[in-house]
């Protein structure tokens, strides 16, 4: 649905710039420049929405919990219910499918799991095309019609796709994708094409058909709406402000999230920042970014950094090492040169949170959990309980603390890899291509494989009994 509000004013000043992030630059684009990068310097840009501070915070809160139930289609939508903290006016159209308001799950058996008294998982699986992408989708679909955009592009490891072919159809614009061939679920694939988009099955990487889209992005006709675009950041923040929401504005102590290129984690730094300098929360969550083993250059990196660093620092390391063959079966954060690492490197550091990496092992044990909570999630989704179990090994995040997991993709994503661990098939191909490195089978700690029964009501009851 494309909407366009009624008896707006015809003008009216831009809402906010693009800035570069890098500080010793500090360049300022209006907000109608096509730009992904700054043209000055090469780093990624952000958008400053230009947010005052009210005197009286809970009005805020009481407005937008008053939207909730609103039957206007733009209150509806859990990203544009937000309309106030993003940068389109009044009169802009909006791109929705009814995105966001998605659930906070108490999850008792993965919080036991990771030695914890609670864990919330809030499950952005549950958006229209099933993964958190949806958010940003809405506001990259938007600001690609305001600019006047004919083709929208991404790069993905499988979800951005789906989310762009339903977002850019909903928009009536052509969107062509670029997978990395053979390496995509095929419920994404299957969602792409089901959408109307143009899919593109490149023979490499999904680094390499990112940097393919960075190439396509110099073409006017040609909108990319991966995450290095600030606008899809500007969607996927709202997150932040519905999680803070539904925890009744008490921030929790630990927030928790996959990384892969990087965009949610910046996005959701940018979000709790904004919670924070608005006066609608009172300290800042410790954001926490869980990377695959076989796809970790940032958590490398931040294992590298001196303990003692801050945000502010000015030392955080100008280059990131990127791991040239990246390998996991979480095949949407199968991503070795993240494009927003700096900006989710910055949120991380500035609230005390950590970046590691978890093995395929601890994934598809987390995964299960996940799943016996009768809440499920792809695979890329549980590296957070994975990671939260290991940061509470190490004493980082403490029995009693309140924490939140974001679950970024639904159980259905990627069903070939939940039927092989049940089964006790599933295994992690090393990628060499000359067979030196055998598959590293992976034990399904919490295996549940289908069984075959004889056709009689006495086996069935039998079967029964012997699984009380
Ligand atoms: N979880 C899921 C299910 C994802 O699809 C992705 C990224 C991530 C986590 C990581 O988020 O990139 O913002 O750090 N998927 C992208 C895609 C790369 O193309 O669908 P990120």
């Amino acid at each position: 649905m494309v909407e366009k509000v009624a008896h707006a004013p015809k003008t009216e000043t831009e809402k906010g710039v693009q800035r570069c992030v890098n500080r010793a630059c500090g360049a300022r684009f209006g907000l109608r420049e096509r730009i992904y990068v700054c043209p000055r310097c090469g780093e990624t840009l952000e958008i400053d929405c230009r947010l005052v501070r009210p005197h009286d915070p809970s009005a805020l809160r009481k407005y937008w919990a008053a939207k909730t139930t609103s039957k206007l289609p733009r209150d509806a939508s859990g990203v544009w219910r937000y309309h106030d903290v993003l940068p389109f006016g009044e009169t802009a159209p909006f791109v929705t499918l009814f995105e966001g308001n998605t659930p906070l799950f108490h999850a008792p058996l993965s919080a036991k799991y990771c030695g914890l008294m609670d864990l919330r998982l809030k499950h952005q699986g549950y958006n229209p095309t099933g993964s958190f992408k949806d958010t940003g989708m809405a506001t990259a679909m938007t600001q690609a019609l305001i600019s006047g955009a004919r083709t929208a592009v991404c790069a993905s490891t499988g979800n951005t796709a789906a989310s762009l072919a339903a977002y850019a159809s909903r928009a009536e614009l052509q969107s062509a994708i670029l997978l990395p061939r053979g390496q995509v679920s095929p419920a994404k694939l299957a969602q792409s094409l089901d959408y109307g988009a143009l899919v593109l099955e490149i023979d490499g990487n999904f680094d390499d058909c990112m940097r393919l889209v960075q190439e396509l992005g110099d073409d006017p006709s040609i909108y990319v709406a991966n995450s290095i675009n600030p606008f899809r950041i500007e969607g996927q923040k709202t997150v932040a402000y519905e999680m803070m929401e539904q925890c009744l504005w008490q921030a929790p102590d630990h927030v928790v999230v996959p990384g892969g290129n990087m965009g949610n984690s910046t996005a959701l730094g940018k979000g709790f920042q904004e919670l924070l300098d608005l006066g609608l929360i009172k300290r800042l969550p410790k954001l926490s970014v869980i990377q695959a083993e076989g796809a970790a250059p940032l958590a490398r990196l931040f294992a590298s950094l001196d303990p003692n660093q801050s945000a502010d620092d000015e030392r955080i390391p100008e280059k990131l090492a990127p791991v040239a063959n990246p390998q996991t079966l979480a095949t949407a954060i199968k991503i070795g040169a993240p494009v927003s690492w700096k900006k989710a490197l910055r949120a991380v550091l500035r609230s005390g949170g950590k970046i590691i990496a978890v093995s395929e092992q601890e994934i598809a044990d987390a995964k299960a959990m996940i799943g016996r909570d009768s809440i499920g999630c792809e695979p890329a989704s549980a590296t957070t309980v994975a990671g939260i179990k290991k940061l509470a090994a190490a004493g980082h995040i403490r029995h009693k603390e309140d924490v939140v997991a974001v679950l970024t993709g639904h159980a259905l994503k990627d069903p070939d890899y939940m039927i092989n661990y049940h089964r006790g098939t599933l295994s992690l191909d090393s990628g060499a291509k000359d067979g030196s490195a055998p598959p590293q089978p992976i034990l399904g700690a919490f295996r549940n494989a289908p069984e075959r029964v004889a056709a009689t009501k006495a086996a069935i009851i039998e079967s029964l009994e012997r699984r009380r």
